[in-house]
């Protein structure tokens, strides 16, 4: 819901509230975003800055002196005293770089607004309004229109920037932010980001804000496992279950940047935006800008509220087309199991007993495509490899199906190898300086999508792979970063090329996603490398990480849950000793991990004895049955220390949840455990079943403020049947059902 009253605009969802107003002299002024408040009076609450300080400069707003440098704005700009971290920068037409952006108007509307050109959220089945205000600068005649989108049931806000260049010349955007959160000083504020590599993503850190500049940003051309732009500012004493907590995000997988600012009173400014690091953009007369969609959403009860605030805004309104609600296959992928040493009659070999197992679709990972026999060749040549598959690829899925198993294909489409055809042909095509040495990540270039033939290009070449056969899933990889970076669509200003690669990306999978709506794509960048809620729009799911280790991917899947749902981390079951850590954890542990996200195996199924082959069967009956509550349930981390991690997943309309505990070390005195479950009905009554043969009944209350303790780990002692027998890095899951 959207009000405005005496130049006041209130934005409200279910639990929150956004307040900002337009003051006499026109400028847009932040008061509140907290916890929804039963009154109108913002007086409380307002700044009451009636006078300059020292060395601030004022600017007159009609009824008060105020300096920009004490002003909560939504909107900071250049030139005008705000000598803090400001949100957009442009150098005019007359090559003077102040702002003065007052009120012109504002438009509030029903339902979700659009942003030309890139993917955004949409209402699905929230109630939304759209607010624009449009802003004026009294110096260049310019507009800057502040967008904001309030998702009632998600407890989101969206926001977004754009620019129209109304001056007598072209203009140059040196930065421009997607939101900016303007916070009192009665806090004192953690940042909390997450920061990682290759096959070590979505590490925590939490820092507290004092004077100056925390921040984050990617440099990498994606949005990067370096920092993922999901992020929070919470009060430092905030955890789980206590505490403000803010969350951001950006709708968007290139280069971002977020920061809080702090300035020596403690006022905090968070903004989040386009990395403008690796940033400018001209625009002639009449050009329009316009930025990524960031969102917020606020939590007085700690990061778990905050976290389904986010999972629902992205399972409702980020993620959509066919796969929104179906549930993801069991999938078996070729890359662990076989690397580049493929064909059809093994791969058809490996489905086999993938489909006696229960499995549901191939994943044809590299190595598919003529030539490539490892990573040294053949990227954007895409014809089927005669040698490998001397029938096609139309004859396997056909052979597939004849075992209930579907097919899918990885393709890394922005990607060019020197050895390749299309190199030969179209050197210029690659992402490098003209005339000057380049160099190579995984023994690889970028494509040039800021050009349109080369787009085109891809187009043409994924359109034929995804009808070569009945292709019903496809994994989209990106498996290097930027360097030399160089684009022809952006010839004159190359601080374009980042920006301008970004849209290139989303019109190509714009285009292929709605051409091919049956297909479940699922991105990925050498792990999570680029798992972003841009790339989400377009894919459902987003590969977490190279790291199969269960007992890494625990933490990795831990610090992907603050932001994102379960139901869009691509997980398996992969081969012990683990090919990233040589470290060996019970089949049942890499089960119990990766049933949380979208359940795969990565291994050689025909290397596993059969006991191992009837635990996976037992392993994807067990998922099967409760697949659906688990990837549309709830997901709550409900306790996390040194030694132990529990996790749970509860589909409130079904009643049904399961529970997971995964212990690190023996320890042989730290023996006991308690899980306290998460959102359950208080009257309702509950079946808790698992584990040592526990059988427990009692009512959603007891559950969630006693909790349940499990029988004791083994400890050496006479009476040990029943005890749980412990190995390094074991797991149990427990169901939870509601008894009617
Ligand atoms: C990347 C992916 C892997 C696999 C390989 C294939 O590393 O993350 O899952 O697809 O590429 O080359």
């Amino acid at each position: 819901m959207i009000r405005e009253k005496n130049n006041v605009f209130y934005l409200e969802t279910e639990n929150t509230e956004y307040i900002f107003r337009i003051t006499e002299g026109g400028y847009a002024e932040h008061l509140y975003y907290g916890a929804k408040l039963n009154d109108d009076n913002t007086v409380p609450f307002e700044d009451k800055l009636f006078f300059v300080r020292g060395s601030c400069i004022e600017v007159d707003d009609v009824s008060r002196r105020i300096s920009m440098e004490h002003f909560k704005s939504e909107f900071s700009e250049n030139g005008k005293g705000d000598v803090r971290e400001i949100s957009v920068d442009i150098v005019h037409a007359d090559g003077t770089r102040t702002c003065d952006f007052v009120f012109m108007s504002s438009d509030i509307t029903e339902g979700k607004y659009e942003l030309e050109g890139l993917p955004s959220s949409y209402a699905g089945n929230d109630s939304v309004m759209s607010l624009v205000v449009k802003m004026k600068d009294n110096n260049s005649g310019s507009i800057l229109e502040l967008i904001y989108g309030v998702f009632e049931k998600a407890n989101v806000i969206t926001r977004a920037a754009r620019i129209i260049n109304n001056e007598n010349g072209s203009i140059r955007l040196r930065k421009i932010m997607s939101s900016q959160l303007d916070l009192d000083e009665y806090k004192q504020y953690d940042f909390v980001g997450f920061a990682g590599a290759w096959a070590y993503e979505m590490n925590m850190v939490r820092r507290p804000i004092k004077a100056g500049i925390t921040s984050q940003a990617s440099f990498c051309l994606n949005s990067s496992s370096r920092f993922n732009p999901f992020c929070m500012v919470c009060e430092s004493k905030a955890c789980e279950d206590y505490g403000e907590v803010y969350g951001f995000n950006l709708v968007y997988s290139g280069n971002h940047y977020e920061s809080a600012y702090m300035d020596v009173f403690g006022k905090v400014r968070f903004m989040q935006g386009i990395n403008p690091s690796e940033f400018g953009f001209v625009l002639e007369r009449g050009g329009v800008f316009v930025t990524p969609e960031a969102v917020m959403t606020y939590s007085g009860s700690g990061f778990r509220d905050m976290s389904r605030n986010m999972h629902r805004f992205v399972r409702e309104n980020i993620v959509r087309g066919e796969w929104k609600y179906k549930e993801r296959p069991v999938l078996i992928n070729s890359w662990e199991s076989c690397y580049f040493d493929i064909d059809e009659d093994k791969l058809f070999t490996l489905a086999k007993t993938a489909s006696e197992c229960g499995m549901e679709l191939l994943v044809i990972d590299d190595g598919w495509f003529a030539g490539r026999n490892d990573d040294t060749s053949s990227l954007g040549d895409w014809s089927v490899d005669a040698d490998k598959f001397p029938s096609g690829l139309a004859n396997l899925s056909d052979r597939l199906k004849s075992i209930g198993m579907d097919l899918g294909i990885w393709v890394e489409p922005e990607m060019i190898s020197e050895n390749s055809d299309l190199y030969r042909a179209h050197p210029e095509w690659a992402v490098r300086i003209p005339g000057k040495k380049h160099a190579l990540g995984r023994n690889q270039m970028l494509l040039d999508l800021t050009d349109n033939d080369v787009r085109q290009y891809i187009t043409d070449a994924m359109r034929r792979v995804f009808s070569c056969a009945d292709i019903k899933y496809v994994k989209w990889d990106m498996n290097r970063i930027v360097s030399d970076s160089y684009g022809n669509g952006s010839t004159d200003n190359q601080l374009e090329f980042a920006h301008r690669y970004v849209l290139g990306l989303y019109e190509i999978l714009g285009t292929l996603t709605s051409e091919f709506p049956h297909i479940l794509f699922e991105s990925c960048s050498g792990g999570g490398n680029r798992f972003d809620l841009g790339m989400l729009c377009y894919t459902p799911q987003i590969w977490g990480s190279d790291n199969t280790d269960a007992s890494c991917r625990v933490h990795i899947q831990t610090g992907y849950s603050y932001g994102y749902p379960m139901s869009c981390v691509g997980a398996h079951v992969s081969q012990c000793p683990n090919h990233q850590t040589r470290r060996v954890v019970p089949l049942s542990t890499r089960f119990d991990v990766a049933v949380f996200g979208a359940l795969g195996y990565e291994c050689n199924l025909d290397e596993l004895s059969q006991l191992e082959l009837g635990q996976i069967r037992e392993q994807i009956r067990f998922y099967k049955k409760y697949r659906k509550n688990i990837q549309s349930g709830d997901f709550y981390r409900l306790m996390e220390d040194e030694n132990e991690i529990q996790w749970m997943s509860y589909d409130d309309a079904a009643g049904t949840g399961a529970a997971m505990i995964y212990r690190k070390r023996v320890v042989p005195g730290a023996s006991f455990s308690r899980i306290k479950l998460c959102g359950l009905k208080p009257d309702a009554v509950y079946e808790f079943t698992g584990g040592e043969h526990e059988k427990i009944m009692t009512t959603g209350d007891v559950f969630m403020k006693a909790g349940v303790k499990i029988s004791e780990g083994f400890v050496h002692g006479d009476n040990e049947n029943d005890a749980r027998f412990l190995v390094d890095d074991s797991t149990r899951i427990y169901i939870l059902e509601e008894r009617k």
